[in-house]
């Protein structure tokens, strides 16, 4: 079997935060697959010799599907993902269904790494996720409500930095206020916490708040929140955590 299946992180925004191994899938690739404005993102990368298959969201199996389907049948495909495809993107349900696949109809697959919303806005701030942290999507999508506020409470209790994906939506909004309220249970009002919307993108912005003084209207379906662990604190223009700062034993 000739074809193969590039399932490939293009990085937060513009090509500065693209690797090359990702522009290198990208560029070889017979045919490119993505949610449209994730194609938008490489578009200084296709050809006249690109077949392009721009997709809607919510099509997230078919689209997995189809790359599986045209690498199968002998194409070389780069199935594209903002951020890394591994991060609440789609190389998991994408691998999950080659899996399902009998072995000698399996493409080749290789996942090739991008940086994720969560370390482009940890850069902009400084640097919030300098101890321990963890990754969280809001959405409820996929999910049921009451895991997410289950996972939520548990890392906040454990006073772990926190990168929250998918904080809102011009349809779920009213999650971010219980969002705030199950924070609040577990950290101090004056927490630092940031919006950082269209990281390494046009229209970049980063507002910086405290759990007390967060105003959910500034978030966007494009804004990652980061709130500080225990350790995590301003120095000077910044947000920082140094492990071992801050907590105690
Ligand atoms: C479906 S997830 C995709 C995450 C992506 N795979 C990654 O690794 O960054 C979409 C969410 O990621 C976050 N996000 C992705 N790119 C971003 C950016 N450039 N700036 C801020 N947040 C971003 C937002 O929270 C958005 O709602």
């Amino acid at each position: 079997m000739s074809g193969r299946l590039d399932i490939v992180g293009l990085g937060p925004g513009g090509p500065e935060h693209r690797t090359a191994a990702a522009a290198a899938a990208v560029s070889a690739a017979d045919v490119v697959i993505g949610y449209a404005p994730y194609v938008e993102q490489c578009a200084d990368l296709l050809h006249t010799g690109h077949e392009v298959v721009r997709g809607a969201m919510g099509q997230e199996a078919a689209r997995a599907d189809e790359a599986l389907a045209r690498a199968a049948a002998g194409a070389r495909v780069a199935l594209v993902s903002s951020g890394d495809a591994g991060v609440h993107g789609m190389a998991a349900r994408t691998l999950a269904r080659a899996a399902e696949l009998a072995a000698d109809e399996r493409p080749a697959i290789e996942v090739v790494p991008g940086v994720t919303a969560a370390l482009a806005a940890g850069a902009l701030l400084g640097a919030p996720l300098g101890d321990d942290f963890a990754a969280l999507s809001l959405s409820d999508l996929h999910v049921a409500w009451e895991v997410v506020e289950r996972r939520l409470t548990a890392v906040a209790a454990a006073g772990l930095a926190l990168a929250l994906y998918n904080p809102r939506s011009k349809t779920r909004t009213w999650q971010l206020d219980r969002v705030r309220d199950v924070l609040r249970e577990h950290r101090d009002a004056d927490t630092p916490l940031a919006v950082v919307t269209d990281a390494a993108r046009p229209g970049q912005d980063v507002a910086r708040a405290t759990l007390a003084t967060l105003d959910p209207e500034t978030v966007t379906m494009r804004s990652l929140l980061v709130v500080a662990g225990d350790s995590g604190r301003v120095a000077g223009p910044w947000l920082v955590a140094e492990r071992g700062a801050g907590v105690l034993a």
